[in-house]
């Protein structure tokens, strides 16, 4: 039984509850993050940590904790469940905040509550070898949500229906677009390459800001390979040489498949080698602590 934190306190996830009245449960008022360890260390915790911050300013929720506090915590929890994981130790860290339960249910925030805090890690398993030769299959599908999806809110129903959606038709991921434009994935961030161009979407309010995401374009820049962030129209994504969605759990994913049609040759392109490749040796790095993560 996997060791959870519940509001101070380590315990067997079996035995941890959190309140009826608790926000998050009644409302899905709260936020969250996901960030993978390598070798018991913490994958871009400081990038993780300022979203978070940034995701409580965007719900109007104090930051119950400091970043070393949380750093204390994640490390433990991680420690806790090393028993868990494989030999190599990797495991992905889940932490949410709710704004706490009050004794009413009434929309406005309550006068007073306190933040429930809650985490919890799962062994991360190796990334099926099938992905490197045959990619995923992915459907195109309307952005359902909300305007504030740079917000990493737990109230996930559209990205679960999306997703849900995209399984019913036997692909693994739904790219979700908004006028036209094709945004990010129902849980990823989405790159397409064109004549050896890496492209994304820019930030904005539409799409989560993620971390993966970010890596790949500093991995980019430092490796002087062809990138740009520019809007994508969804009716151009047939044309796309490879298209790829990253996400801390995935990683980076060719898309072989859009919406029953090949992508490219039909296979993960070169492209996504060279980046892929980089990713790696940045995990690695991370793992070995020879890579510099300025914390
Ligand atoms: N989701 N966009 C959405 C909507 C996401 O839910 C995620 C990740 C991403 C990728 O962000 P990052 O690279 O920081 O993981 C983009 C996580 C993994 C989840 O909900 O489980």
């Amino acid at each position: 039984m996997p060791t959870v934190y519940l509001n101070g306190t380590y315990l067997p996830a079996e035995e941890a509850c959190v309140s009826v009245m608790d926000r998050g449960f009644l409302f899905g008022d709260g936020v969250y993050e996901v960030i993978p360890a390598y070798g018991g260390r913490l994958f871009r915790l400081d990038h993780h940590l300022q979203r978070l911050q940034d995701s409580l300013d965007g719900i109007r929720l104090d930051n119950p904790l400091s970043d070393d506090a949380w750093r204390g915590i994640l490390d433990e929890v991680l420690e806790r469940n090393r028993d868990r994981a494989g030999a190599d130790n990797d495991q992905s860290v889940y932490l949410q905040v709710t704004r706490g339960s009050a004794a009413r249910r009434d929309h406005a925030f309550p006068e007073q509550t306190t933040p429930t805090v809650f985490v919890f890690s799962n062994p991360i398993t190796a990334p099926d070898p099938l992905i490197a030769t045959r990619g995923i299959s992915a459907i195109t599908l309307d952005d359902i949500r909300w305007q504030y999806c740079n917000i990493k809110a737990i109230t996930l129903l559209p990205n679960v229906l999306l997703r849900q959606q995209a399984a019913d038709h036997n692909a693994a991921e739904a790219l979700l677009v908004r006028h036209g434009r094709v945004i990010e994935g129902s849980a990823s961030n989405v790159f397409v390459v064109r004549e050896g161009v890496i492209l994304t979407p820019p930030r904005s309010e539409q799409m989560l800001p993620g971390i993966t995401r970010d890596l790949v374009l500093e991995l980019a820049e430092q490796h002087a390979l062809p990138y740009g962030e520019t809007d994508i129209q969804a009716d151009s994504l047939r044309q796309a040489d490879e298209i790829w969605v990253t996400s801390s759990t995935r990683e980076i994913v060719p898309v072989t498949r859009l919406d029953g049609a090949e992508v490219g040759d039909g296979r993960p392109g070169p492209a996504w080698k060279t980046v892929i490749g980089l990713y790696r040796d940045y995990k690695e790095a991370v793992r070995n602590g020879t890579q510099d993560q300025g914390l």
